[in-house]
């Protein structure tokens, strides 16, 4: 059995479907008050538990093969990986613990809070005893698809400066979870997940502006008025400054590298941007929701 951390959000939903996909029988982490998904069917088993909360992550934990522990970003993301992780080891089982983190991890990158958070899990998860993998995923093409606003006003405005960055389809990243998660020969591995190409905003812009259908422009934010605007917007000040120096590395050329570990792990290559863009182009549009 296979318990899913995170499987009501982005990546996890997709985890959970390709697990059933296959057969596998799934048990899923679902907050108190969040809805369970239509789409799940009887092979998928719901567990009311917090990542905050150790004795639930218990009972949700108890009889597994194998972990997928995704944990949403947080001020205590580290904290939340690590409870998952100890209540891994209380099982007793040593399942397979997929840790999903993002590209980076373990290079030091300090001043990008994410990144040092998953790196804290990683670094619990490897004195841990537990069987291993770490799949660590570039930045979602998805996020694109909450800027409809912007981009029917013709813009991209981003404080991501000229750097290019290998963006990936978190379709693909659910893919290699569910490959790594049902396959054997991964332990102690870490994939680096990432799209078929490093693209520079300027040239997301193009793309997504071909396919709305009207001219888009990149617009370099400067990375203090960025910020600025984001608490202007009301967003809570630990993520607008963890999304500033996210896309302080973006700029920097950090997120530029390119992977085949979604080919090697899929059996596919990774889907490209404008494909994606394509796919989702009523939503981008913003006639339709994602
Ligand atoms: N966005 C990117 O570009 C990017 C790139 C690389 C890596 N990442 C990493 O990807 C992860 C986010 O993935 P995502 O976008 O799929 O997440 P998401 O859509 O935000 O979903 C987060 C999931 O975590 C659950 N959750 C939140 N707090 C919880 C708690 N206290 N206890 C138990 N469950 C809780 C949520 O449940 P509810 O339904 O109850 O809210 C939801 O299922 C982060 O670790 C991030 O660092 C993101």
């Amino acid at each position: 059995m296979i318990v899913v951390t995170g499987a009501t959000g982005t990546v996890g939903s997709e985890v959970v479907s390709g697990l059933r996909a296959r057969g596998e029988k799934v048990r899923a982490l679902v907050r108190a008050g969040s809805a369970v998904p239509d789409a799940w069917d009887a092979g998928v088993e719901p567990v009311a538990a917090d990542f905050t909360d150790p004795a639930s992550l218990d009972r949700a934990l108890a009889g597994a093969d194998a972990v997928y522990l995704l944990v949403a970003v947080h001020p205590e993301m580290d904290a939340h990986e690590r409870n998952v992780i100890d209540a891994a080891v209380r099982t007793g089982r040593r399942p397979h613990l997929v840790l999903h983190a993002a590209a980076g991890v373990g290079e030091h990158r300090e001043g990008v809070r994410f990144l040092a958070a998953h790196t804290v899990g990683l670094g619990h998860l490897g004195a841990s005893g537990l069987p291993w993998t770490v799949l660590a995923p570039n930045g979602f093409f998805q996020n694109f698809l909450g800027m409809a606003a912007a981009l029917r006003a013709g813009r991209l405005s981003l404080p991501g400066g000229t750097g290019a960055v290998s963006y990936v389809d978190t379709r693909d990243v659910a893919e290699a979870a569910v490959a790594v998660l049902t396959g054997t020969g991964h332990e102690n591995a870490v994939y680096t997940l990432t799209g078929p190409a490093a693209l520079t905003h300027a040239r997301i812009a193009d793309v997504l502006g071909e396919v709305v259908g009207h001219p888009v422009t990149y617009q370099a934010l400067d990375p203090e008025a960025a910020l600025a605007g984001m608490l202007a917007a009301g967003w809570e000040p630990w993520r607008a400054e963890g999304m500033a120096e996210l896309y302080g590395l973006y700029a920097a050329g950090g997120a530029a590298a390119v992977t085949s570990d979604v080919e090697k792990l899929t059996g596919h290559p990774a889907r490209p941007f404008a494909a994606f863009a394509t796919e989702h182009a009523a939503v981008l549009r913003g006639a339709a929701q994602s």
